[in-house]
């Protein structure tokens, strides 16, 4: 099938071919009887302006149609002008009035815009900007409280029973313009602390009487177990005496105590005493004086004698005679003391 088509289109194209020879041959053998002028085919229509905007060329063209024989010639194909492009720049309208600031209080903008009146051509300027902004303030905006976190919570406001505990925050920002007021600064909240009474032990037994005789007292003890704390009931007392007697006290004799001792004595004796403060009835009293052996060189010492022996018998049985007795120096006279008298003693006798 495709092989019939393409032998098809062949052969058409040679038919053509021939015709049109048939034609050319025909023509030549016109022409070349008599002279002919150039003939040209009419002009275009001018090409538009070479530049966009100012002085330029514009250009027309023709071709030729009959080629003249030899001899003549052709005038020009092409023709040339001057064109002239005008400039049309942008043109706005005045600016609008200023637009609403775009916030109500603080720093915002507003805008005031323009319009093209006419629209640029022809290498003219380019529109301006058709938007204006400037920055616009209102009103102080109004600035709420602000408060730090809270603190940390206090004591107990009390130290037993129902009391509170508080925290407090502090300001941060004072309100103005208008603000939210601060909120509370402080809070509160319940506690409660439970008293703890004081505890004590039991009481020992009783202790001995202070006394062996007469009133005395004896006591008892006890100890703390607990601490009273928040406000508890305090310890009572942790001693309890009660009176105790023992049998009735013999009565007494009160003494002072000792004097000083006496000097010495020349015969070697110091004396010291005392004196009853107070004698009960029926007491007895011990000695009130006092006596002790002492030395003392500078006393003078008489000679002391003993007594006399008995008389010897007389010398004689009848007539005058003597008789005589003897005693003997019991102490010595010392330091200037009275010499000893005479130791023997003689008398007459019958
Ligand atoms: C102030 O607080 C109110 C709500 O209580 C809020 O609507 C407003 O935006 C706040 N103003 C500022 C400046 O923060």
């Amino acid at each position: 099938m495709m092989i019939f088509l393409n032998m098809m289109v062949i052969f058409c194209t040679l038919l053509l071919v021939m015709d049109a020879n048939a034609w050319w041959v025909a023509r030549r053998r016109d022409t070349s009887r008599r002279r002919v002028s150039c003939q040209m085919h009419s002009w275009s229509s001018w090409s538009s302006c070479s530049v966009s905007c100012g002085y330029g060329l514009q250009s027309r063209y023709r071709s030729i149609w009959v080629y003249p024989t030899s001899g003549n010639t052709c005038p020009s194909t092409t023709d040339r002008k001057s064109c002239y492009i005008g400039i049309t720049n942008c043109a706005v309208s005045s600016w609008s009035t200023w637009a609403a600031c775009t916030k109500s209080c603080g720093a915002g903008t507003q805008t005031r815009t323009r319009s093209i009146t006419v629209y640029p051509k022809n290498c003219g300027a380019s529109c301006p900007s058709l938007v204006d902004r400037r920055g616009c303030a209102g009103y102080q905006c109004p600035r709420n409280c602000s408060v730090s976190s809270w603190g940390a919570w206090s004591k107990c406001s009390i130290t037993c029973g129902s009391g509170t505990f508080s925290r407090k925050r502090t300001i941060v920002t004072t309100p103005a313009y208008g603000g939210d007021a601060c909120p509370a600064l402080s809070e509160h909240k319940a506690c409660v602390i439970a008293p703890k009474n004081c505890e004590v032990s039991s009481w020992t037994s009783w202790g001995s009487c202070s006394t062996t005789c007469g009133p005395g007292s004896q006591s008892r003890t006890r100890t703390i177990v607990q601490s009273p704390e928040a406000c508890g009931n305090h310890c009572p007392s942790l001693v309890d005496s009660k009176f105790c007697a023992n049998k009735k006290c013999e009565p007494v004799c009160v003494l002072s105590p000792w004097g000083s001792w006496s000097t010495c004595s020349c015969a070697g004796i110091k004396t010291r005493s005392r004196t009853i403060v107070e004698k009960q009835e029926g007491a007895e009293c011990l000695s009130l004086t006092e006596e002790a052996g002492c030395k003392d060189k500078n006393c003078k010492v008489d000679c002391q004698m003993s007594g006399w022996e008995t008389w010897s018998k007389c010398s004689t049985f009848c007539g005058a005679g003597t008789q005589s007795r003897i005693r003997s120096v019991d102490t010595p006279p010392s330091s200037g003391g009275k010499a000893c008298p005479a130791a023997k003693e003689t008398r007459d006798c019958m």
